[in-house]
């Protein structure tokens, strides 16, 4: 079988974080599950594939979901989308502790699948760490054994969002920033600061 590197460049490309979505184009929850159903093919420490998701889609419970959410630390005077921005779903990756306390980096690969396949459906989406677990597990009604690790926020995109070149900027330059004309701009390194001399 043969994948083409440079599709697979321009799909990690547009892959970007995206905080501002069409809320009222809703997104099923089998597209949802489609998603999910990556995640089988990523890689697993010691292949235990500890990690499990649950999927919101209703009125009802993403209105609970959104308040415990911590939307763009850099943009402390934003309080994150405004009604009718907000995402149409969320997946709520779950770490099973039955497998034991730590998932390795399942959970970063198992998101990126994820995110990913998102883009290949016109989807958009942004990972978030910055929430309040202890309620969103109650919130889900899950048993203490799930422990919520990430949430995906999950939509069709309402911004634009541009990849700048760190070339020549300050190291330290890497905070994103939303331009006068509401596009997002996410500084990236260049190859060159990537490779130890
Ligand atoms: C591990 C991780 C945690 C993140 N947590 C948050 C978060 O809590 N809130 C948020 O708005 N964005 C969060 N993000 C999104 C990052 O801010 C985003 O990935 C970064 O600005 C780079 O933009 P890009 O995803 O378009 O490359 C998180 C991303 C990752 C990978």
């Amino acid at each position: 079988m043969s994948v083409d590197f440079e599709n697979l460049r321009r799909l990690m490309m547009a892959d970007r974080s995206v905080r501002r979505f069409k809320e009222e184009e809703k997104v099923s929850v089998s597209t949802l599950e489609k998603l999910v159903e990556l995640t089988r093919y990523t890689h697993s420490g010691r292949n235990a594939q500890p990690l499990r998701y649950s999927l919101v889609t209703s009125d009802s419970l993403r209105a609970k979901v959104f308040p415990l959410l911590k939307w763009a630390g850099y943009f402390p005077e934003w309080d994150g989308p405004e009604e009718g921005e907000r995402p149409a779903a969320y997946i709520i990756q779950c770490l099973d502790t039955h497998f034991g306390p730590d998932c390795l980096c399942d959970d970063g690969l198992q998101l990126e699948a994820i995110s990913l396949g998102m883009r290949t459906l016109g989807l958009s989406g942004c990972i978030i760490k910055a929430f309040d677990a202890a309620t969103l597990r109650i919130v889900l009604g899950l048993e203490s054994r799930y422990v919520p690790r990430y949430v995906l926020a999950v939509g069709y995109p309402a911004e634009e969002v541009k990849i700048e070149d760190m070339s020549g900027k300050d190291d330290a330059d890497f905070k994103y920033y939303r331009s006068a004309d509401e596009v997002h701009h996410v500084p990236k390194r260049p190859l060159s600061e990537l490779l130890l001399k």
